[in-house]
């Protein structure tokens, strides 16, 4: 049993039992008190019949005869002159019948009268009613009637709402016990999904069948957890990739600088070494520069400040800066972009991508063909386009969804060669989306790609 169903357990039996004492209680008075006022109305009826034939005659037989018909029923009669001599009685009078009927008389009303109904604490109830013949009062009917049989029923009574009122509370009792732990078990396993959660266990399955907030909950943690179990091992893939990427220019370095070192090695060949370390270096540094990034991206210290800014202006420095490249490898780069086009963004990162994109371009083509670096404007979306287009090697069509993930290449050996380490393109995506914008890319294998960068254009 857990803490949060006693709680509720508790709460719901408390709730329950005091409901069921006060509708018991309700109930019980309700009950005993309409089974005394039968009693004495009977009783009281009973005198009044009395009363009625003795109204008729009132003579020494007829009082003999309503007392001997008493004799015989659980209730006694007294009959009395009004100046309380006793004509007649059912059985012998006791003390408490005495004092009954010591109070005054002359008050008692035509229908007669109720002078005991303490039924719990005396020994009779009682009623008296008069006996008038031509206006004038004659006598007095007494009844009485023990109140230990209505003690008796009484009693009864009770015993029968003791035994119904204990069942009430097992079967609480069993319900309460079975209904919070139907309703807290989604709480319990919720608790311990979470709890596995921060102890780093992110393979956990909450079910959820219910529609309601719980199975929202549920539903969410469970999100959670799938989230946390990606981003885990997609940590760990990318740590695993990187170490991978770090160790591979360290060995060259490492090997290189042993060799350099030794006695007999020509000056030109430590030169050539030393060549050698220097590029691994260089490419080690562009590798932490490209994580730095990355890191910076992840970490929300990456703001994207927005300026507006000409396109063809801003495209064509971009061209000038790259085309001394392009013409060592004897690649055409042209640009075109219409006039008057601007939009909001963040001028060095988004040279960053755009510098990115043709960089790919230069290292996947081949000599003597053409890159595009274009504008346009689409005016029913009103989307600026910025696109790079080569005639190059492509990219095979089942390896496009990958290629913005981190560290990932097309080719291992081929990129290797050309000093890529397939972080380019998960920069340039973070970006563009930093800023909005979407990027696609289209490309077909052996003939050249496409990738198009889509902005929020501005007036
Ligand atoms: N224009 C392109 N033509 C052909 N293949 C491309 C092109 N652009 C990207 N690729 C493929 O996509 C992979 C990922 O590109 P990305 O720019 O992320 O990495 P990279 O160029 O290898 O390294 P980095 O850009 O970090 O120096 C590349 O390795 C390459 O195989
Ligand atoms: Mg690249």
């Amino acid at each position: 049993m857990n803490k949060i169903s006693i709680k509720l357990g508790l709460l719901f039996f408390a709730f329950i039992l005091i409901l069921e004492i006060i509708l018991f209680s309700f109930l019980y008075t309700g009950l005993v008190d309409s089974r005394i006022d039968e009693e004495l109305a009977e009783l009281k009826a009973r005198g009044e019949s009395h009363r009625h034939v003795l109204e008729k005659s009132f003579d020494k037989t007829t009082i003999e005869h309503v007392a001997l018909m008493e004799t015989e029923a659980d209730t006694d009669v007294v009959i009395m002159t009004h100046k309380g001599k006793v004509l007649a009685k059912s059985n012998e009078l006791t003390s408490p019948m005495k004092r009954l009927m010591k109070h005054e008389r002359g008050s008692v009303p035509f229908e007669g009268m109720i002078v005991e109904k303490r039924w719990a604490t005396e020994s009779y109830i009682s009623t008296v009613s008069p006996i008038v013949i031509d206006d004038r009062l004659i006598g007095h009917v007494y009844m009485f009637k023990s109140t230990n049989s209505i003690q008796t029923m009484v009693y009864k009574l009770k015993q029968h709402f003791i035994l119904v009122g204990s069942l009430t509370i097992i079967l609480t009792v069993i319900t309460v016990f079975f209904l919070s732990k139907v309703i807290t078990l989604p709480l319990i396993r919720m608790k311990q999904a979470t709890k596995a959660l921060s102890k780093g266990d992110f393979t956990v399955v909450v079910s959820h069948r219910s529609k309601d907030e719980l199975g929202e909950l549920a539903e969410s943690i469970q999100t959670l957890a799938n989230d946390l179990n990606h981003l885990k091992k997609e940590r760990n893939e990318f740590l695993a990739s990187i170490s991978h990427e770090l160790r591979t220019p360290l060995t060259y370095v490492k090997g290189y600088a042993d060799i350099a070192k030794r006695k007999g090695v020509s000056d030109e060949e430590r030169n050539n070494y030393l060549q050698i370390i220097y590029e691994e270096a260089e490419h080690l540094s562009g590798l932490v520069k490209d994580l730095f990034d990355l890191a910076k991206v992840d970490q929300h210290s990456f703001v994207i400040q927005k300026e507006k800014v000409s396109l063809c202006e801003f495209t064509n420095k971009i061209a000038e800066k790259v085309r001394p490249a392009f013409m060592k490898k004897g690649i055409e780069l042209f640009h075109s972009c219409p006039d008057g086009l601007f939009a909001m963004i963040d001028r060095p990162r988004l040279e960053q991508v755009m510098i990115n994109l043709l960089d790919n371009s230069l290292k996947y083509s081949n000599r003597n063909s053409k890159v595009r670096l274009q504008v346009e404007h689409d005016q029913t979306k009103n989307k600026i386009e910025l696109s790079v287009i080569d005639e190059g090697i492509g990219i095979p069509k089942e390896e496009i969804p990958f290629i913005f993930n981190r560290l990932y290449r097309v080719e291992k050996s081929r990129s290797r060669e050309s000093g890529g380490s397939g972080l380019g393109l998960s920069i340039v995506k973070e970006i563009v989306e930093a800023h909005g914008g979407q990027i696609n890319i289209v490309s077909e294998l052996g003939k050249g790609t496409k990738v198009t960068i889509e902005l929020e254009g501005c007036k």
